[in-house]
């Protein structure tokens, strides 16, 4: 495939992530950007020099010059961009999670399958170092046949309270849940098939957001393996990041553990704070957008143009959903649920 005409639909944080990679690329050119909101659009298409942008994603996907797009609309409104960008054939780049009901699951199933266009969706844990370093140990057996696994993965407050406007339409299990269980399906190497959780509502609830702060969940997998998740959105704002994250794998001959909590690697004390500065998920070196978040996106671009497969595809994010959804039934009714594809 010669060089990529990209487009971007939705330009905020993550969006803006998506613009900066398609125009850093030497296989892809950032051709024109989306937001509803006017002011995102123009600023991120004139802080990574795409030449137009629009409102209006019907407009975007009518150029013949854009042959791929980005999707970082929030969790809720993947659908209709998804299905308006394989009605106009353009290959997607879709942020997980791929969407939040069995309803939109189904639309979009149909249009990806009419359209032959191809779909990645961005689960970029895959591309996080220790956690591929851990999948390449299971693959290459070094711990033997895998018993369990136990994965938590939680946000800071200011996650759903600050930093985004439509906590209250995702959850904890869309927004880090999906990863989660993306993340333990790539370990496993097969699928859930029955679900078990609680959860909880107390904080956030006397904020006004109307989501649990907190499912605590068992998953079995087809093959007898059982994991332990845990998902919360409350942890204080003095975690020394954004994220909460630890996990231990456990086999017949061996076992992984992992504190990935807060870049706990590199320390640094100023006269007047201290913290963690990012070096695994989006640094900049030598003026280059590093780490896994940005990898995945690369990836994306380099796969469309030789022509390989996606790393994570539709599918997966099809399944991850049918997870979550079973997740939140489960907890909801406080019985186990059966996973159904
Ligand atoms: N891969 C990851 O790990 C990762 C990390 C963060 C966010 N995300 C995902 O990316 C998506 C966006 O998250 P965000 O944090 O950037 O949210 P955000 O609120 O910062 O940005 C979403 C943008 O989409 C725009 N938008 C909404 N509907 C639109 C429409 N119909 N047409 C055009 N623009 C529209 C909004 O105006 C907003 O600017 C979410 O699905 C989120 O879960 C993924």
């Amino acid at each position: 495939m010669e060089n990529i005409g990209f487009g971007v639909i939705g330009t905020g944080i993550w969006g803006e992530a998506h613009a900066k990679i398609f125009a850093s690329h030497p296989h892809s050119q950032l051709m024109a950007v989306c937001d509803l909101e006017a002011d995102k659009a123009r600023q991120v298409a004139e802080n990574y020099g795409a030449s137009s942008w629009y409102t209006d994603y019907e407009e975007l996907l009518a150029r013949s010059d854009i042959q791929a797009v980005g999707i970082a609309t929030p969790d809720f409104a993947h659908r209709d961009a998804f299905i308006a960008a394989c009605k106009a054939g353009k290959h997607i780049l879709l942020e997980k999670p791929l969407a939040t009901s069995h309803e939109d699951l189904a639309a979009m199933r149909k249009a990806y399958e009419e359209s032959g266009v191809r779909v990645m969706v961005d689960f970029h844990a895959r591309w996080n170092p220790p956690l591929y370093i851990a999948w390449q140990n299971i693959r290459e057996g070094s711990l033997g046949k895998l018993i369990s696994m136990y994965y938590r993965l939680n946000d800071i407050l200011y996650v759903p309270t600050k930093m985004l406007s439509w906590a209250a339409k995702s959850s904890i299990l869309w927004f880090l849940g999906s990863h989660t269980i993306d993340t333990l399906r790539f370990f496993a190497g097969n699928e859930v098939k029955r679900v078990y959780s609680v959860s909880r509502s107390e904080v956030l609830e006397k904020k006004g957001i109307h989501v649990p702060d907190i499912y605590q969940s068992i998953l079995e997998f087809e093959d007898g393996v059982i994991a332990t998740i845990e998902n919360n959105w409350i942890i204080p704002d003095t975690n020394p990041h954004w994220n909460d994250i630890k996990l231990n794998i456990l086999g017949e001959r061996g076992m992984i553990n992992m504190d990935l909590t807060g870049n706990q690697a590199f320390e640094r004390y100023l006269p007047d704070k201290s913290d963690h500065p990012d070096i695994l998920v989006m640094p900049t070196i030598h003026g280059k957008p590093m780490g896994f978040a940005h990898e995945s996106i690369r990836d994306f671009i380099d796969r469309l143009h030789n022509g390989k497969e996606f790393l994570v595809g539709f599918e997966d994010g099809y399944r991850v959903s049918k997870v979550v959804l079973a997740i939140m039934d489960s907890a909801r009714n406080r019985m186990p649920v059966e996973v159904e594809y």
